[in-house]
């Protein structure tokens, strides 16, 4: 029923419409008004120590003349926008097992790619793959190679339109997510709280995008992020930017960047109900289309929002039978947090169905 654990804030990453028209915005290339030499730096880092990962072309295959391939740049950054690359490494292989190329993932049935994606969570990602599938496969089975043409396709926000450019097509496009935004706060040991520094950061990225090799700085830039550059203990002594940086200078590089306190999340409450058959079969519903975690099969629960507590009680069970309470389970989402009393019928009673919508 929960979205997979291992999600990640999605912090200003699809940050709605106001990003797009920047997102857009190609940076100059010159690489060097933010601090001169950090592009350079940072990419010869990036050719020793990048991740391999399976969407990746590295930067010697490149030199090489390979060339990444949209579709897998397209599917890891659906894949990649609310989840960590760890968890996401097994979905990809699977995908591209089943669906080698835009043409075959638009032919499959919605069913087998939401069956597919199950665990990863957010599900309107999978929703909008499948929209975004078949559009470009209507389009003859090509990706648009600019941001702006990008952003135009379903599930594609400034974020993912920006870094589908800039990988897939080595346009000069701003890539700023979150550990962008860490590496740049503390570069330039930015005081402002981020919410508020946001269109400062995209700036200073602006300035810093090389006219060469645009995609593999804004790779080089996530994985800095992701392995030095990381929000507890970074790694300075290690960091290729530690002459640049600024917040290494103030001692406390773990300052950066500066948050607000965070508002507690309203909690809500429900009741799941566990009816498992004597042959092992469990009782599973589908969820309606719309809202959270729409279009999902789940264990029936009574009916909670994200607005409205949901009975508690096993009163609210959709089936006759007398319930024995197994325990609660706990779920966070990134506005609220959930919480059901879980209740199961006995294993081998008659469990006669009153009705499967809560
Ligand atoms: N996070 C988002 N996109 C990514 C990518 N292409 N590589 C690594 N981490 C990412």
């Amino acid at each position: 029923m929960a979205p997979h654990d291992q999600t990640r804030k999605a912090a200003s990453r699809e940050s709605g419409k106001a990003a797009s028209a920047d997102s857009s915005k190609a940076a100059s290339g010159d690489g060097d008004r933010a601090a001169p030499g950090i592009a350079p730096r940072l990419l010869a880092w990036y050719d020793a120590h990048h991740r391999d990962l399976p969407w990746r072309v590295p930067p010697k295959a490149l030199a090489g003349g390979a060339r990444p391939d949209p579709y897998r740049v397209w599917l890891s950054e659906v894949m990649l926008q609310q989840t960590t690359v760890e968890a996401v490494k097994a979905y990809f292989r699977v995908f591209l097992e089943k669906w080698p190329d835009v043409g075959a993932l638009a032919a499959a049935p919605a069913e087998d790619l939401m069956k597919a994606w199950a665990g990863l969570g957010y599900y309107s990602r999978a929703r909008n793959l499948k929209a975004c599938a078949d559009l470009v496969a209507r389009l003859g089975g090509r990706f648009p190679d600019t941001a702006a043409g990008l952003r135009e396709l379903p599930g594609i926000g400034a974020y993912t339109a920006a870094a589908i450019a800039a990988i897939a097509f080595d346009r000069p496009a701003v890539v700023v997510d979150g550990n962008v935004e860490r590496v740049v706060s503390r570069l330039f040991s930015i005081a402002t709280p981020l919410n508020e520094a946001k269109g400062e950061i995209r700036a200073l990225v602006e300035k810093m995008v090389p006219g060469k090799r645009p995609g593999d700085f804004a790779q080089a830039m996530m994985d800095l992020g992701a392995t030095i550059c990381t929000p507890r203990r970074p790694r300075c002594m290690l960091c290729p930017l530690r002459e640049d940086c600024s917040a290494i200078l103030s001692g406390d590089p773990e300052r950066f960047p500066v948050r607000l306190p965070k508002a507690d999340k309203p909690l809500r409450r429900g009741a799941a109900f566990v009816a498992v058959r004597g042959d092992g079969a469990i009782l599973l519903r589908k969820r309606a289309e719309k809202g959270l975690l729409g279009g999902m099969t789940e264990v029936p629960t009574t009916a909670w929002t994200a607005r409205i507590d949901g009975a508690s009680t096993e009163a609210g069970a959709p089936f006759a039978a007398a319930c024995l309470r197994a325990g609660r389970s706990a779920h966070c989402f990134p506005h609220i947090a959930i919480e059901h009393d879980v209740y199961h019928p006995p294993i081998n009673g008659h469990i006669p169905l009153v009705s499967l919508r809560s």
